[in-house]
């Protein structure tokens, strides 16, 4: 279409330079015929000087219709080398077009310079800068009929040396914040396609003076798309799964990975906000709906929620063990398949469950504090933790611990302060199992005292090596079996 528009425009500009190269031609040669034929017309102008009146009118027509015809052959020359240079140029070495007002202004300059000279050598006795400039009637109205029309254009010249926007690029501009791609910057407004694919002018001046808010074309720009989730939906899982969702969707930037944020906890659940950047800006409507249909997708796979506006009512009926049914029969199971607690009878495992209370931690919370006093040990449900040591000042890994593993013991059993920090990993849930629960299996099973013993004093070793300065282990097992039953007050 575009192309045979522009096919169109040079067949019309060989046509017009070849008849305006015929009349000239014919202007010249038949120059001596044309003149003869006007003196015969002209004889009866006005005149005191009978002989040259009808000589100087002829004379002076042909040189107007030359003239004319110059100055027609030079618009068309200037116009087919502005095409060239800021159009094929421009798009061979930057990849678009200049914008037509740089053109127009190329266009105008070289147009009149060429004119001055046609018109001076065609005319050598009078002098156009004079006739142009001593008339200062001729500026005043000049001016007043182009105040509008000259503020924009000065406008324009001022938004191309500022060049705040280019084509191509996306801009909010207007008191009626108009948003659009900007297709031209011409003399008297910038040409801007919205997202509705309407076309709007906004006058240079308004441009020049008004806010804008521009998204380069070359540029990352970013969006944000808003959801939210039921209270009870995890944090960290929802914001690994949006952005694993939103990071490959069609026109989101690979170079900076999306971020998945908290941005208030509302009525209804958190409200989050993903932000990401686009490859191309123009396109940001179709990304952020591409957007939510991969969060929507992503949340249905992952068991999420989304939060509507709901009247939850819930019966509170505390449960005397603490435990929630429904998890209660994975909480057994992951207590029985702790290897301390793997001799007691299922009713005592049971028991252990149901006294056990689960807690819910972010990576990188602290889970107990080294130094703390403490009265419960724990049982990683879910997720990972480290034991971590202060050394110089620096804290030090000195175990990590699984789905499965156990900590808080040394605490519990011997009655002293906490030995060392524990921090999750990642999103980690613990089963807490308090002194009073722990005595009642110690009564029914003494001999876990014993093989207790054995893992604190094998933990304490693992501490005394990672202190270097602290010297040897003071108590080794038998000593630590004693101490815990003294605690415990078993036999
Ligand atoms: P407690 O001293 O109550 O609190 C810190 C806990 O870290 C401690 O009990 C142990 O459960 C755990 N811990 C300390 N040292 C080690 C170790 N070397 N390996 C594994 N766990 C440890």
């Amino acid at each position: 279409m575009k192309s045979t528009y522009t096919k169109q425009k040079f067949a019309f500009f060989l046509i017009a330079t070849a008849l305006v190269v015929l009349a000239l031609y014919l202007t010249v040669h038949f120059d001596e015929s044309l003149r003869e034929w006007l003196r015969s017309r002209t004889g009866w102008l006005p005149s005191q000087d009978n002989v040259s009146q009808p000589d100087k009118a002829a004379e002076a027509i042909v040189k107007t219709w030359q003239l004319f015809l110059w100055a027609l052959l030079a618009y068309l020359f200037v116009r087919a080398l502005a095409s060239l240079i800021f159009r094929l140029g421009f798009r061979l070495r930057r990849g678009m077009e200049a914008p037509t007002l740089i053109r127009n202004i190329f266009s105008i300059i070289a147009f009149t310079a060429l004119f001055f000279l046609i018109f001076t050598l065609i005319f050598p006795g009078i002098n156009l800068g004079a006739l142009f400039t001593t008339s200062a009637i001729f500026g005043v109205i000049l001016g007043l009929a182009l105040q509008d029309t000259l503020g924009n254009f000065f406008a324009g010249i001022s938004l191309q040396a500022d060049r705040p926007f280019q084509v191509g690029d996306v801009i909010t501009v207007g008191a009626q914040r108009h948003t659009g791609v900007v297709e031209e910057i011409s003399w008297r407004a910038v040409k801007i396609r919205t997202f509705q694919n309407h076309v709007v002018l906004v006058s240079n001046s308004t441009a020049a003076r008004e806010e804008l808010e521009v998204c380069p074309r070359d540029n990352l720009n970013a969006r944000l798309v808003f959801f939210n989730t039921l209270y009870s939906d995890s944090p960290v899982k929802t914001i690994h799964v949006v952005r694993e969702a939103v990071r490959d969707a069609e026109n989101v930037s690979q170079k900076i990975t999306p971020i998945v944020r908290i941005r208030n906890l509302g009525d209804n659940g958190p409200d989050y906000e993903v932000k990401y950047w686009l490859d191309d800006y123009a396109k940001y409507n179709d990304t952020d709906a591409l957007v939510r249909e991969r969060i929507w997708y992503a949340f249905r796979r992952a068991g999420l929620n989304f939060a509507y506006p709901t009247r939850t009512l819930f019966v509170d009926r505390p449960s005397k063990t603490g435990v929630r049914e429904g998890k209660e029969g994975a909480i057994i199971e992951r207590l029985s398949a702790v290897d301390i607690f793997s001799p007691l009878s299922l009713e005592e495992t049971t028991m252990l469950a149901q006294a056990s209370s689960s807690h819910i931690f972010m990576p990188d919370e602290i889970v107990i504090r080294a130094g703390d006093p403490g009265s419960s040990m724990f049982v990683v449900h879910s997720g990972r933790v480290t034991v971590q040591v202060t050394e110089n000042g620096r804290p030090r890994t000195v175990a990590t611990l699984n789905e499965g593993a156990f900590f808080g013991e040394m605490a519990l059993f011997t009655g002293e302060l906490r030995t060392a920090s524990v921090v999750a990993v990642e999103e980690t849930e613990v089963l807490e199992i308090g002194h009073d629960a722990m005595k009642r299996v110690f009564d029914a099973n003494p001999d876990l005292v014993e093989s207790l013993s054995h893992v604190i004093a094998e933990r304490r070793q693992g501490l005394a090596a990672s202190h270097e300065d602290s010297g040897a282990v003071e108590d080794g097992s038998a000593g630590l079996l004693s101490s815990i039953k003294r605690f415990f007050g078993l036999k």
